[in-house]
């Protein structure tokens, strides 16, 4: 028996705010945490749905830098961009909030300083490069060298891009400071680190023992960092662009931003209860509250293993419940690259693909990286929309909703005679509710989201069979009967369709003259009532022609070139 719970913290990982969202980070992220908040709330469960920009960390500083702005200037232009697209894409968000927000501050530096007034952390003094003229420390991206492995001369201190090696600054050959393109000196410098091997026993008997329904990606993962051991991790860094490290001697040092970001969820949390009214510490600190993590797998270890340490360290937070986690989506059998600009950007299609969102919403989750590396193609996009989205659940609808219209003058008919067919199609559609849910409480959006097609399928295959447009002018009863379960169906589909395909639910709503349903009315064959008046129909999805692909196809070709 699973445990029952009585509300739910949703997170999806905080992107960072200098770069725009993409379909990697959709399918990855953010599409699977809105099915699934979607759907709690309309089994009626409480939700809190948490997203917001990640506004700190080094690449940030050297995209401002480069651009001779300020890193304010940088997160303020693409937390925008970012924020707007997720809205227009219908991702349901209860807050989109931002860690250079006051708020967060104070929660990331107040939960800094109860971790270092109760001991929690160790201090160590080691060796760092500086720079004598820019007068600072430098991150690890501030240094350019020689790659020991394969000489390139412009690797730098994280990592060489030429053979992919990563490294650390020592490693390089020959360093240079990215500020003043002077060596670098070698100066001490004081940091806090967590001291992750304390927590080994613990985090076995959590993850290892105690959370083996974790799916497997995500706990062989845990399993092999646990395996190997853990270090303690530095939370701090010099750097001055973060949250202040709430310290007397701790002048220019930040928090390390993955320590303040994950805590963003719950400053985030804060400024949704504040709007609201509500208790966010009920959703952080109540064990009958169910914590989720949306994230990709590049995000594991921070969200298994850090982040749960600092809860349980902390003291009086849940852990998370589960985390997960996707592998990554490849684009036309190619991986996704900023830096080559290879990819597909969601405010970009949202500009070429007006009102067609739950088109890529579909392709998405049909093609979700839930178990293993996958791959959106253009040509696959098309397809999902002309031969499932359009052929199988916008025709059903369509002939459904246009012959109520021409037989019945657009009101629900009257069933009167069942047969043995519309018996087994009632039976059947019962069965729907139960089913895609537990997919999706499973995690598993791509079956939830084929259980959901598979009912127009039913509905498609029912009115086939029945051809009612035959039995008109001899059968009126049939003709009645078959009408008022094939739009029981739409009716349905309406409530079933809503986590996956959001405006799709409500335009058909629309066509239905309907009120948008709960899950928990869904299964029954008297959603709409006899007499009941529809609105006209209108097309739910139209075609996409080669052409529009094509020029995606180029486009992504320019950008490679
Ligand atoms: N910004 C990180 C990334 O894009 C994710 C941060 S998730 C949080 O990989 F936990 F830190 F919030
Ligand atoms: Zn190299």
């Amino acid at each position: 028996m699973s445990k029952h719970f009585k509300r739910y913290t949703i997170t999806s990982a905080l992107p960072y705010a200098n770069g725009a969202i993409h379909v990697g980070h959709l399918a990855g992220v953010y599409v699977p945490a809105d099915i699934y908040a979607r759907y709690l709330r309309s089994i009626g469960e409480e939700v809190v749905f948490i997203g917001g920009s990640d506004e700190h960390g080094v690449p940030i500083t050297i995209k401002a830098r480069q651009e001779g702005i300020t890193p304010q200037e940088i997160v303020d232009r693409y937390h925008a961009i970012i924020e707007k697209s997720f809205a227009e894409f219908g991702i349901s968000f209860d807050v989109y909030s931002r860690t250079s927000k006051a708020i967060h501050h104070q929660t990331a530096a107040g939960f800094f300083k109860k971790l270092y007034d109760d001991g929690k952390f160790i201090e160590k003094t080691t060796e760092q490069y500086y720079d004598e003229e820019a007068k600072q420390f430098l991150a690890d991206r501030y240094i350019t060298g020689t790659c020991p492995h394969c000489h390139n001369e412009g690797a730098y201190g994280d990592q060489c891009e030429s053979c992919g090696t990563s490294l650390n600054a020592m490693d390089l050959i020959n360093p240079k400071s990215v500020l003043s393109g002077n060596a670098p000196v070698l100066r001490e410098t004081n940091h806090w680190y967590l001291p992750l091997d304390q927590y080994e026993k613990w985090l076995t008997e959590w993850i290892i023992e105690g959370h083996k329904e974790w799916k497997s990606n995500v706990y062989g993962q845990c399993k092999s960092w646990i395996d190997l051991g853990l270090q303690p991790r530095a939370v701090t860094r010099d750097l001055d662009w973060g949250v202040k490290v709430p310290l007397p001697d701790a002048e220019g040092k930040v928090l390390y931003v993955w320590f303040d970001a994950p805590i963003g969820y719950i400053s985030a949390t804060k400024e949704w209860a504040e709007k609201t009214g509500k208790d966010w510490e009920i959703f952080w600190k109540n064990d009958e509250s169910k914590l989720v993590h949306f994230i990709g797998k590049d995000n594991i270890v921070f969200h298994c293993i850090i982040f749960p340490a600092m809860l349980k360290a902390e003291g009086s937070y849940i852990l998370p419940e589960n985390v997960p986690a996707n592998e990554f989506l490849n684009l036309e059998n190619d991986k996704i690259s900023t830096s080559r600009n290879w990819a597909v950007w969601l405010h970009e299609y949202l500009d070429e693909f007006p009102n067609k969102q739950d088109v890529l919403r579909y392709a998405l989750s049909a093609n979700a990286p839930e178990t293993k590396d996958n791959n959106f193609t253009w040509k696959d996009f098309q397809d999902r929309n002309n031969n499932e989205l359009l052929a199988i659940f916008g025709n059903f609808i369509n002939r459904t909703v246009v012959l109520a219209h021409k037989y019945f003058e657009g009101n629900v008919p009257e069933p009167t005679v069942w047969n043995d067919e519309d018996k087994a199609v009632i039976e059947e559609l019962r069965l729907f509710p139960e089913k895609i849910g537990k997919s999706i409480e499973n995690y598993r959006f791509r079956e939830g989201l084929n259980e959901m097609m598979n009912l127009a399928r039913l509905g498609n295959k029912y009115l086939t069979d029945q051809e009612p447009w035959k039995k008109f002018k001899t059968d009126i009863e049939r003709t009645k009967t078959i009408l008022n379960l094939s739009l029981q169906i739409c009716a349905n589909l309406s409530i079933l369709c809503e986590p996956f395909l959001p405006f799709t639910s409500k335009k058909l709503c629309r066509i239905l003259n309907m009120e948008p349903q709960t899950w928990k009315q869904a299964g029954d064959c008297n959603l709409l009532k006899t007499g009941h008046h529809l609105n006209e129909a209108e097309f739910l999805f139209e075609k996409i022609e080669d052409e529009a692909i094509e020029n995606q196809v180029k486009k992504l070709q320019l950008c490679k070139d």
